[in-house]
């Protein structure tokens, strides 16, 4: 197999065919491309976790096209419905009880009672309210690797064991969506992502717990998560031999750096978020030995930057 891009615009019919065959086809979301596949259908989300090579394990998000669909999902409480009111279509999962007659694969849910539910912008949008049934879709990359923000991307990685590729261009927040689960009550950030946990406790009035005593809350949390092949030095000040250098605000890159790439020069985390995949990926294939990070400060979507920044640096739990 070998996938075909499509450009956005001429993509919708494609897609549904394909979706309705129980194929697999990656999409453009707001905040990385997903592997999206029927979630009712157990083929298309086995073929998922085939293309990705990703631990059976692992659930994936159900992306609904409007609230409507995700009340027929999960069961909905006041604090999640106004988190979904605020931020969706938008970066924010929500992972709730699961509905009894949802009809979400089991494989799509990894047999949990909980789902994760999302509402994404865009071509997504379109496409699951046309397709007028759930999609899930991780995030259209094989285990282990970075996230995909561009359909060349997807297509380099996935583009042998997919037959379809829908280009939106550069996903505009190039993070993956923030988790939160709701929980008697409380508010756990099961991963910061592309909404900022401060705009989530100012909507919910409560604050997110941050809590690691759970063991790995969101499967797909590993450490290793996102690693590239060079290895990662984060909060560097300088350089060492044969490192590449991945700088943040106007400071000029060191000199003897063998690539060197800014993610925003102004100091604009939203930016900065934006390029961080696609940067990583270029100074990745420079050829570098490793690659040194400049500090990027924790407020905001920092947060979600460092930790991504983080898991790429973290020794690896998997050589493959
Ligand atoms: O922005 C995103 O969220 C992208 C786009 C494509 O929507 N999707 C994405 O999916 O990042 P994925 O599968 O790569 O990451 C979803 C994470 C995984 O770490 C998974 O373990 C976790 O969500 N997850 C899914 N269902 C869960 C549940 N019921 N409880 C806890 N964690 C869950
Ligand atoms: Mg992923």
């Amino acid at each position: 197999m070998s996938a075909i891009i499509i450009a956005q615009k001429e993509a919708l019919q494609p897609a549904l065919d394909a979706l309705a065959r129980g194929e697999v086809v990656a999409i453009p979301t707001e905040t990385v491309y997903g592997l999206a596949g029927d979630a009712t259908n157990g083929a298309a989300i086995a073929r998922i976790f085939e293309a990705k090579r990703r631990p059976r394990f692992n659930p994936l998000i159900a992306h609904v096209a409007d609230i409507a669909m995700a009340e027929r999902l999960v069961v909905f409480d006041e604090v999640s419905r106004e988190l979904a009111m605020q931020f969706w279509p938008g970066p924010l999962t929500l992972v709730l009880p699961l509905r009894s007659d949802a009809g979400v694969h089991p494989l799509a849910t990894a047999g949990l009672e909980t789902l994760a539910v999302r509402m994404p912008r865009g071509f997504a949008n379109e496409l699951i309210a046309a397709f007028g049934k759930p999609l899930a879709a991780p995030s259209a990359n094989s285990s282990g690797r970075i996230s995909a923000t561009t359909a060349t991307h997807v297509a380099d990685d996935l583009g042998a064991r997919i037959p379809l590729v829908v280009d939106g261009g550069a996903t505009p927040v190039g993070l993956e969506s923030t988790i939160v689960k709701v929980e008697r009550g409380t508010l756990q950030l099961l991963r910061p992502g592309g909404v900022s946990a401060e705009a989530i406790s100012a909507v919910a009035g409560m604050p997110l717990v941050r809590d690691g005593s759970h063991g790995i809350q969101a499967p797909g949390m590993m450490a290793s998560h996102y690693a590239p092949r060079a290895g990662m030095r984060l909060d560097a000040t300088d350089i060492r031999h044969g490192e590449a250098w991945l700088g943040f605000g106007p400071e000029p890159a060191p000199a003897q750096a063998v690539a060197t790439l800014n993610l925003s020069p102004r100091a604009d985390l939203v930016e900065a978020a934006a390029n961080l995949f696609a940067h990583m990926q270029s100074l990745d294939r420079s050829g570098a030995a490793g690659i040194a990070v400049a500090p990027i400060p924790s407020t905001g979507l920092g947060e979600a930057i460092n930790d991504r920044l983080a898991r790429a640096a973290a020794p690896r739990d998997d050589p493959a």
